[in-house]
């Protein structure tokens, strides 16, 4: 319904995400608090910590995104809170504030799959792609390929047998003494890199399968930094064809997507999807081929509450919303299972 207020909350891993949105008008406001930081001291996330840290940042940061937009807290129509799949404590942290809001200000709530939010983010830009597309979905927990229908219309294509495209950078990274997360210090070190240096494998690629492979390339990653003098030059030209593997693997099996499906739009979530070197080559292959590739905002390809507030509208919109404030999170939940959920 045109003029619908959502506000969507974000926590399942190491961002508080809190938007509204507003049917027909869009992004109203949109506020994050990364945890990278706290993190980073422990080379990882650790839930608990996660959890905390949420707790703190939520209601704040609610404060925060209704006074930038200038709205009260009783002309919202809906509390969208992401519900799964991702870390259970910290999922827990936005399914409580959302449905104990939701109970308090008397409006439903709708609890929404963390990867829906990321393959619909990209169409919160303008020019956004128009259903059906193929959507490749590369973050730090998945790295899937998607044809969607239409919202909740997802069909798997292929996905990661083992480590995801994001863990394959953060490993590697951490292999090469770099910080979390490690995606974008690996990218910003393989500037300095010669491409070509050394040739890193590329599992799967000479399948028909639209599967991926990752594990691997940690190993030969780790079997480099064991050979090799490991000064400064040494590791840039690692990283650099680390990077090199996973988007050339990337880039392939998106556009084998879209041969197989005959498909034009490749729509790219999660935050791998920053990365750009993968963004050159993906546009430059397949625009080359008459197809066109869409990218969230940069600032909507990690996690955010943009996604979760504008998948939340169109489910509001669609009368999937919840009244009865009874709410489970789902730190395991795959995608397909995604239309049983709204059928009540
Ligand atoms: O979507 P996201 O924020 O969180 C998950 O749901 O996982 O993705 C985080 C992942 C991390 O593995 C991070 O290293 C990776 O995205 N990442 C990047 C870049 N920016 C973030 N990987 C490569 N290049 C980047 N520029
Ligand atoms: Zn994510």
């Amino acid at each position: 319904m045109k003029g619908q207020i959502t506000l969507g909350i974000e926590s399942s891993c190491d961002e508080t995400g809190i938007a509204l949105y507003q049917m027909g008008r869009g992004l109203l406001a949109h506020a994050l608090h990364t945890q990278v930081a706290m993190h980073s001291e422990y080379g990882g996330v650790v839930p608990e910590l996660a959890s905390r840290d949420h707790v703190k940042r939520a209601v704040p940061l609610i404060r925060k995104v209704l006074a930038q937009a200038d709205v009260s807290l009783e002309k919202i129509d809906a509390i969208a809170y992401t519900q799964g799949p991702g870390l259970g404590g910290a999922l827990l942290v936005g399914a409580s504030i959302a449905n104990s809001l939701g109970f308090a200000l008397n409006i439903p709530t709708i609890g929404i799959h963390h990867l829906e939010g990321h393959l619909l983010s990209p169409l919160l830009s303008d020019p956004a792609p128009e259903f059906p597309f193929v959507a490749l979905l590369v973050s730090g927990g998945h790295t899937q390929l998607m044809r969607v229908e239409g919202v909740g219309r997802y069909e798997l294509l292929g996905e990661t047998v083992d480590d995801a495209a994001g863990e394959a950078f953060d490993k590697s990274a951490k292999l090469l003494g770099l910080g979390y997360p490690g995606g974008p210090a690996l990218s910003r070190l393989a500037q300095s890199g010669s491409p070509g240096k050394y040739k890193l494998p590329r599992p799967m690629l000479h399948s028909d399968s639209l599967d991926f492979s990752f594990s691997g390339l940690k190993t030969a990653v780790l079997t480099l930094v064991r050979q090799n003098d490991l000064n400064d030059q040494a590791r840039a030209d690692i990283a650099c064809a680390t990077q090199e593997a996973i988007v050339d693997v990337l880039a392939r099996k998106a556009r084998a997507a879209l041969a197989q499906t005959g498909l034009s739009q490749l729509v790219v979530a999660g935050g791998v999807g920053a990365n750009r070197l993968l963004r050159e080559r993906l546009t430059h292959d397949i625009e080359k081929r008459g197809g066109r590739v869409f990218y969230p905002e940069l600032e909507f390809c990690t996690d955010n509450g943009a996604m979760i507030a504008y998948a939340g509208a169109l489910r509001l919109a669609q009368n999937q919303e919840n009244r009865d404030y009874r709410f489970d999170v789902k730190p395991r939940w795959n995608l397909d299972e995604i239309e049983r959920h709204y059928v009540r």
